[in-house]
This record gives C-alpha cells, sequence and structure tokens, in this order.
C-alpha cells in the first residue's frame, strides 16, 4: 500500500464531524463517499457542506469555482457495501460508542479491499479497542480531527501496538497531502493529547464554579481574555520555559493540593445533565441560549478560525 493507491476515501457517519472530513477530502481533489444511516442526514450533511463551501470562498480560503466541483465529488448513500467496495481509504465518524464502533470496524474488515486503511475519528477510545473485532490489525488507527475540522488544521494520529509503520506513514501523507498538519503520537492512551487536555482543564473549570469562587461567565472570560490568546501562538511547555520551571515549582508546588484530582465526575455537571441542562441543545447549560447569542457565538468563531486559517501560523 502506497499513498498512489489512495484515490477513494470513504467516511462513515455524516454527523457534526463526518462531514466536515467528507468535505476536506473533496476540496483536496479526493473522490468521497459518505455514509449514514438515513437519507435526512445525508441531506442535511450536504446542505451543511454547501454552506461550509460558501463561507470559505467568501472569506477567500478557497476559490467560487470550487465550490461546484468539490460537492460533486462527494457521493452519498445509506448502503454500507457501496462505500466499502472502492475505498482506500476509510474514516469511521459515527455516534461515539465503543460497541457499534466495533462492529463497523469488523464489517469494513470484512468488507474493504486487503489493503484499505480503516480509521476512527473517536476523541477517546484507543484503536485496539475499536478494533478489537479486526483482522487487519496492522491497518487500524486512529485520526482524532477537530471540530471545525475545515478549519482547525491538526490531526492527532494514534497507533495500536499492532498498527504498522507503513499504514503511519501512508496516513500521515495522506494528510498532509491535504493540507492537514498530522501529529504523531507515540503510543495509544485513551484522550490522547488534545482531549486529555481540554479534559483537565474544564474539570478544574467546572470545579471553579462549583466551589463558587468564579461562575461560568468569569472563568470563560479569563481564559479566552489572557492564556487562551497565548496558547494558539504559543504551546504550554514554550509558555513555561519562558517562565522558568524553577519558578513554576515554587508557584505550583502549593498550588497543585488546591486542583481539583478527583477520579470522579464532578457532582455539579452530573445535577446538571440530570436537570436537562445540556448545553446549547436544551438551550440551557451554565449559560442560557438563544437563537441570537448562539448565532453570535458562531459568529465569533468563525471569524476568528478563518483569521488564523488566511495566516496560517503552523
Ligand atoms: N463533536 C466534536 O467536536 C468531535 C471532535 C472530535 C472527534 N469527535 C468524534 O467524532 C465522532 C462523531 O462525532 P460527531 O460529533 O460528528 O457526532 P454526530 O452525532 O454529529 O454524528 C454521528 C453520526 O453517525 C451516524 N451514525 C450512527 N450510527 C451509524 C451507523 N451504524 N452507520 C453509519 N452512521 C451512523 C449518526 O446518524 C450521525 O449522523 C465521535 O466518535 C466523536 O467522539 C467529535
Amino acid at each position: 500500500m502506497t499513498i498512489d493507491d489512495t484515490s477513494h476515501i470513504a467516511v462513515i457517519g455524516a454527523g457534526l464531524m463526518g462531514h466536515g472530513i467528507a468535505q476536506e477530502f473533496a476540496t483536496a481533489g479526493y473522490t468521497v463517499h459518505l455514509h449514514d444511516i438515513t437519507h435526512e442526514k445525508l441531506a442535511t450533511a450536504q446542505a451543511q457542506i454547501e454552506r461550509n463551501l460558501h463561507l470559505l470562498a467568501e472569506n477567500g480560503i478557497i476559490t467560487t469555482e470550487k465550490i461546484a466541483p468539490t460537492q460533486q465529488r462527494i457521493h452519498t448513500t445509506t448502503d454500507l457495501a457501496a462505500v466499502t467496495e472502492n475505498a482506500d481509504f476509510v474514516v469511521e465518524a459515527v455516534t461515539e460508542n465503543l460497541p457499534l464502533k466495533q462492529e463497523i470496524f469488523e464489517e469494513l474488515d470484512a468488507r474493504c479491499k486487503p489493503h484499505t486503511i480503516l480509521a476512527s475519528n473517536t476523541t477517546a477510545l484507543m484503536p485496539s479497542q475499536i478494533g478489537a473485532k479486526a483482522k487487519r490489525q496492522d491497518k487500524i488507527l486512529n485520526t482524532h480531527y477537530f471540530n471545525p475540522p475545515y478549519l482547525i488544521p491538526l490531526v492527532e494520529l494514534i497507533r495500536s501496538p499492532e498498527t504498522s509503520d507503513e499504514t503511519v506513514a501512508v496516513t500521515a501523507e495522506l494528510l498532509t497531502r491535504i493540507g492537514k498538519t498530522p501529529a504523531i503520537l507515540e503510543r495509544e492512551s485513551l484522550g490522547f493529547v488534545g482531549p486529555r487536555l481540554q479534559a483537565a482543564l474544564i474539570r478544574e473549570a467546572i470545579f471553579i464554579v462549583e466551589q463558587g469562587i468564579a461562575s461560568a461567565e468569569t472563568v470563560d472570560l479569563v481564559v479566552r481574555n489572557s492564556f487562551g490568546r497565548r496558547l494558539s501562538v504559543a504551546g504550554p511547555f514554550e509558555v513555561f520555559e519562558l517562565a522558568g520551571w524553577d519558578l513554576v515549582l515554587a508557584a505550583f508546588e502549593e498550588l497543585y493540593r488546591e486542583l481539583n484530582s478527583s477520579p470522579e465526575i464532578n457532582p455539579l455537571h452530573r445535577e446538571m445533565v440530570e436537570a436537562g441542562r445540556l448545553g446549547v441543545k436544551s438551550r440551557e447549560g451554565f449559560f442560557k441560549w438563544n437563537d441570537e447569542n448562539l448565532q453570535e457565538l458562531h459568529d465569533r468563531m468563525n471569524r476568528a478560525l478563518i483569521q488564523q486559517a488566511k495566516s496560517e501560523a503552523i
């Protein structure tokens, strides 16, 4: 299997992540077969891809002439057999559920051509877990995208102990060819790098609110307008290299004892879920949501991410 054997891409699951991943491959010129369980989901994905492509064109990231050919390269189907027939590289982006993913990988393994690489976009599960029922252990790995995949350049690449060097190399080359920045991890672990760090941050953020130290609004205000700004241009190691590890040691020795290190979900978080306060999807979480403030958040995030994509720093 070489990179030149890779021309047909299949994406399984056309939700928030799957439609954006399909869009990325199609924008780069690949034929994409996008699969989901209902025609409604696929129609929603196609409509969203059209909106995304127009947004990118309006902001000069792609040309308007690219929109129609990109859409034409994406073939949608509810028939799994149709997507697996020609696929050289498969990205699975279905709901985060281990038995479901294992079942899909078992089926993909049985149906796909022998050289086909199977990648999962799971947020936290390990490739050895997801591919446990498949035979081609050497051709299974995770490609972990961040939302929205067409504006965030980095993709974490996670191998199991069985994944071959060739699979890692072909996948990294493929991602590079479509304009992504692959970050190859040394070994698999639950949560990789990005989700682990985000979990540590939100665990402490909820703890701060639960302890009455600051409101959720204030936590977001502090993060957005202080170290959050720095993090997109200098990573945590670079920041603390600048500060000096001796100073950091003196400052954090006492502080670490105060931080939340509980392995349990914070009771406040659990209570909110039990009360149906799920965030945007139920119109209330830590904040209250309506059409206006939700649109304002989407616009603010898109504006900033497009700006960064234009002046690509990494
Ligand atoms: N949302 C994020 O920010 C994010 C970021 C990185 C990774 N992920 C991971 O990506 C995956 C997808 O997440 P999402 O946010 O796109 O979820 P989503 O709910 O928006 O989409 C999941 C899609 O999978 C489809 N699906 C379910 N069962 C299926 C089956 N048997 N065959 C085909 N399609 C099926 C659903 O109909 C749905 O359209 C998850 O593993 C998630 O953890 C999510």
